[in-house]
């Protein structure tokens, strides 16, 4: 499988790269950014790592290489300005993502890519690439709750001081504010999370505040995240390139599950190869559900400003 990062100059495309590496699943791995000599860096760092990692083509390029790619994972983006409010932002990174997206249509896309949408806001971008795209909905993605959904199980398994692979617990909804927890399905070791020793009400608002702020008390400490968000990214690179079919929380513009459509938002996904391949309507406690078409409501709001100025 070809991946192609646009973005891949910065902390989260050579984060995602460098998980890609690691990972060693996919035949070739190549970096875009609109700082060239950057990209060529970052390729240049991870091929020297190639003896000792795995038999893979790593290079920088331009948008002759999105042509025959069948993945692409848009990392691209803006940080928010001191003086600047959220809406601002939006707009700036729509106008960037928009012209990113016009230049992948002008190289041309296999019709059996996938897309992956990381810059932010996720859901928002997700939406319009997906509107914006020669492609099938099912093959465009947003990284969406995949990455708070790691963070969570983290630091859940870090307060019971539980191995993190056997903690089991999902975010769904907006990768924002409006996340959601969900505690009715969440277990450790197959067990359910609220009967585990040492686990409290006042536990979980704590794990949660924590995640929900997570992306904000990274930029803090070290500017912004990297590790897990390639990591994340990781995850749904994978199950597209294995046909895994795992089960994410991937964004995607919804169709009517839990009563939600016209909006991107991350519910649980069957992940694989060709993208989507089922959503699933688990059932949640009344008030996740409120809180999920919350969620949306809130994004959909958002979305309507931004297409009627992009006019999409
Ligand atoms: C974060 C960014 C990647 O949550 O959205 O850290």
């Amino acid at each position: 499988m070809k991946v192609c990062i646009i973005g891949g100059g910065g902390l989260v495309g050579s984060c995602a790269a460098f998980a890609l590496q690691c990972g060693g699943v996919v035949r070739h791995i190549v970096l875009l950014d609109a700082n060239q000599a950057l990209a060529e860096g970052q390729a240049l760092d991870l091929l020297h790592g190639s003896p000792s990692t795995s038999d893979q083509c790593i290079e920088a390029g331009g948008y002759e290489q999105v042509a025959d790619a069948d993945l692409i994972c848009i990392t691209a983006g803006l940080r928010r300005k001191p003086d600047e409010s959220r809406l601002d932002l939006i707009n700036r990174n729509t106008d960037l993502f928009i012209s990113i997206l016009d230049n992948m249509c002008s190289a041309g896309v296999k019709p059996s890519a996938c897309v992956l949408v990381v810059s932010n806001p996720v859901d928002i971008l997700t939406y319009i690439a997906t509107r914006r795209l020669p492609l099938p909905p099912a093959q465009v993605l947003g990284l969406g709750t995949q990455l708070d959904t790691i963070r969570f199980r983290s630091l859940i398994a870090q307060r019971l001081g539980a191995a993190p692979t056997q903690v089991s617990a999902l975010i769904l909804g907006e990768h924002g504010d409006s996340m959601v927890p969900i505690w009715s399905s969440a277990t450790v070791g197959g067990l359910p999370l609220e009967k585990y020793p040492g686990w409290s009400h006042q536990a979980a608002q704590e794990v949660f505040q924590r995640t929900r702020g997570s992306g904000a008390e990274v930029i803090a400490k070290k500017g912004g995240a990297g590790f897990a968000v390639g990591i994340a990214i990781r995850d749904v690179v994978h199950a597209i390139a294995l046909d895994q079919r795992r089960v994410l929380p991937v964004s995607t513009v919804q169709e009517g599950l839990y009563d939600i459509r016209d909006v991107a938002l991350s519910v649980p996904t069957v992940v694989g190869r060709g993208g989507v391949i089922d959503r699933l309507a688990i059932d949640l406690w009344p008030k996740e559900l409120t809180a999920l078409r919350k969620s949306g409501q809130v994004l959909r709001q958002t979305l309507l400003e931004v297409l009627k100025r992009v006019g999409i």
